[in-house]
């Protein structure tokens, strides 16, 4: 099948592409920027989502379009909501048939600028013209990792109770390719990690981990959305699917040192 994967040189895009064309399917990677490493038996395409710019000739001929492209800046919403917009209208000149789309569990719940835009997202989405896909995941290990690694560099380490449940997106992008080949299904089951736990708990974990003596700094949930994640808003509820492992294995493999 041909496939296109809107942000296929980022943390997720990255895994899908590989995924896709390791089960044989013809894949286009489009982003703004070419990619370091390219996916051997992928073609980038150069798209910007904000201006349109080269949607038509990298979505012609193309059946399945996943969109695993983000921005975590005040730009997010034109990227992401106006940008899937533009997106949807292209697919349409294009005649696409699927649109795959990957969003956050509880993102409704938790008022933070990134989410709300997710939700709106979401909306363009499931009311728009191509028949689509929908796949909520927790945060990626790599997201837990960028945020302690960021206090770890200050020599802190956050303590508190705020919740997640991170999973091994290499694991989110196994369940997107799997979308891509069951075709059209509306929302289907949230995926996450194996465990909750806080993000005192996973501050420890990294600072055992890399052997690292740390000042612990409170993290205590004032306000709205730190109150919601405390509650475990970002976790999967009963009829959601824990995959993969957990941080502390991610950490072995991302920072274990080759044997030599
Ligand atoms: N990170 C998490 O923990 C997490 C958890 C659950 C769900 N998600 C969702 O997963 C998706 C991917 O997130 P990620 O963390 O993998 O993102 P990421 O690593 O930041 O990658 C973003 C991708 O989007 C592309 N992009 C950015 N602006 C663009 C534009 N204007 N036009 C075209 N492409 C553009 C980037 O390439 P260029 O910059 O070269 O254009 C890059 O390929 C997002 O929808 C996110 O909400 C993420």
């Amino acid at each position: 099948m041909q496939v296109a994967v809107v942000g296929g040189t980022g943390t997720l895009g990255v895994p899908v592409v590989r995924d896709l064309v390791a089960r044989g399917h013809s894949v286009r990677v489009l982003s703004r920027s070419a990619p370091t490493n390219p996916v051997a038996g992928s073609e980038h395409h150069a798209v910007d989502l904000v201006t349109g710019s080269g949607l038509d000739a990298a979505l012609a001929g193309v059946h399945t379009v996943v969109d695993a492209a983000s921005h975590r800046g005040l730009r997010s919403a034109r990227v992401m909501v106006e940008g899937v917009h533009t997106l949807l209208a292209a697919e349409q000149r294009a005649d696409v048939g699927h649109h795959v789309e990957i969003s956050i569990v509880g993102c409704e719940q938790v008022p933070f600028s990134y989410y709300r835009t997710k939700v709106a997202q979401e909306r363009v989405v499931t009311q728009g013209p191509t028949p689509w896909t929908l796949l909520r995941a927790t945060q990626f290990h790599e997201l837990i990792d960028e945020i302690l690694g960021a206090s770890a560099k200050f020599r802190l380490a956050p303590r508190g109770s705020l919740r997640f449940q991170p999973v091994d997106v290499n694991a989110v992008a196994t369940r997107l390719a799997d979308a891509v080949e069951a075709g059209p299904s509306g929302r289907i089951r949230d995926i996450g990690g194996p465990v909750v736990q806080t993000l005192g708990e996973l501050a420890d974990v990294r600072r055992r981990t890399l052997g690292q003596t740390l000042i612990p700094l409170p993290v205590p949930p004032v306000g709205r959305i730190a109150r919601r994640v405390r509650d475990a808003a970002l976790c999967l509820d009963s009829a959601g699917e824990a995959v993969s492992y957990d941080y502390a294995e991610w950490l072995h493999r991302r920072y274990a040192k080759p044997v030599s």
